[in-house]
This record gives C-alpha cells, structure tokens and sequence, in this order.
C-alpha cells in the first residue's frame, strides 16, 4: 500500500543484507520503491536494483555534495540511463549549503546542467535543496517546464506555497516526526491532497521511535501516521493519496 519515494538502498549500509531487506518490503506493506542515485556510480547501482525486483524503480543523477567529483561524461552518462524504462527521473540533485562539500558554483552549476538535461529529456527532478533556497527558486524557474519533487522538505511554509505554485510537489520524511520540528505539522496540514508525497530517505532520517536506528522503508508507516494525525484522515488514506500522487509523478502504471 505504501510508495516509498525516496530511499538509498544503494548505500555501503545496506551492505551484507541489501537484497534480504529489499525482498522483505512487499510484506511490511510496500508496494513501491523509488532509489535515487547520489552520483553516477550509486545511480547505476539503484538501476541494478531496479532490474533485479519489479517494485522498484530507479533516479539517475549527481547530488550536490558529489558536484566536484563530476567527470566529462556525467550528462551523456545520465543521459544513457534515463533511456532506462526503470529510470523515472532525474536525481537527486540541487544544491547543499549546509554542508558545502563541493564549491556554490560548482554545486549551482552542475544542478542547472541537470535541469536542462531534464527539460531536454522531459524527465521530472528529485530536487535536495538545504538552507539554499533562494538560489534554488532563482535556478528552477529558469526551467519553466520541469516538473519536480522537493524531497525531505524542510523550508518554510511560505516557500511550500511557491513551490506548489509552481508545479512542483513535496515530499516529507521522517524529520517531520522529530520532536524539535516546529515547522513541519502546519506545513502537513496545508498540503493538497494530490501534491505531497512520502519517503524514508533510508538509510537515514530514520522516524521517531526508531530514531538513531538504519532506516529502512517499513518505517514509511509512521511518518503516513504522524502525517494522518495533523491531517484527521487515516495511515491507509495517507498511503493511498500518496501512492497516487508517487505513480502519477515518476509515470508508474
Ligand atoms: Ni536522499
């Protein structure tokens, strides 16, 4: 019942029982799963995945804290796997300046570069955007025909409104149930129904209880119950509402 939107089972974490946790997910009420790359090599990983089990799918792309490392061929490299029919989008890209791990420019660089491979290819984006906002607004709207998700969404509620008014859809994970998140619940609460989407982000970002724990997607369900109490509808609503929203997004029959 559940579409976990955004999960890196590609990751050294899942290392030893990636495929055992993987086949485990249709019973804990999984139905689908959507694994982003972080660069070429991870993006090639979840396309693997995405070959090997039927409910997932895979994102190709370089996350902003791997802009640095990018090689000649990262936008022909992305370009031969969105051609992939397991490959539902672009990411997760965008720009991280929490961390700054590569350069702004690169970062600012590398993201619009994706974004025009998009719009090119008319695939939709995976966008990872920390305390970048701004520039993140200013580098979207030069790509008016792009659609995308805000993952792990955790700006304001005023920027959730300029997102969703421009297309884009938002995606919560379990930092929306952490106890010193003030900002989330009205955030939830003001959500349309057909605009907001679900995710792990495994291995981390891992729900309250399990915080501090590996995350994986049979935690979804507690993030569809915190976000089914601010909204007075049930998890299953929750599941069903966002595993519609997940299927018309990435264009999953
Ligand atoms: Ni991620």
């Amino acid at each position: 019942m559940y579409f976990d939107t955004h999960a890196h089972f590609d990751s050294e974490k899942f290392e030893g029982d990636r495929l055992e946790v993987l086949a485990s997910m249709p019973a804990a009420g999984v139905d689908l799963i959507l694994d982003p790359g972080s660069d070429i090599i991870t993006s090639r990983a979840a396309l693997a995945l995405a070959e090997q089990f039927d409910f997932v799918y895979a994102a190709a792309g370089v996350h902003p804290h791997e802009a640095e490392e990018v090689t000649d061929s990262y936008l022909a490299d992305i370009e031969e796997l969105c051609r992939h029919p397991e490959v539902k989008a672009i990411g997760e890209i965008g720009l991280d300046y929490h961390y700054d791990f590569s350069p702004r420019e690169v970062q600012r660089k590398v993201f619009a570069a994706q974004m025009a491979l998009a719009r090119d290819l008319d695939m939709p984006v995976i966008i990872h955007d920390r305390e970048a906002h701004e520039d993140f607004l200013n580098i979207m709207k030069q790509f008016p025909t792009v659609r995308g998700v805000v993952h792990c969404y955790a700006g304001s509620l005023e920027m959730s409104r300029d997102i969703l008014k421009a297309g884009y859809n938002i995606s919560f994970t379990g930092s929306i149930t952490f106890k010193n998140n003030k900002k989330a619940p009205p955030i939830v609460a003001a959500m349309p129904a057909d605009r907001y989407m679900i995710e792990t982000d495994a291995p981390y970002m891992t729900p309250v209880p399990h915080r501090g724990k590996r995350n994986d997607s049979s935690y979804l369900k507690y993030i569809a119950e915190f976000i089914a109490d601010i909204r007075g509808i049930t998890p299953e609503q929750v599941a069903a509402e966002t595993l519609e929203n997940g299927k018309k997004f990435f264009g999953i029959e």
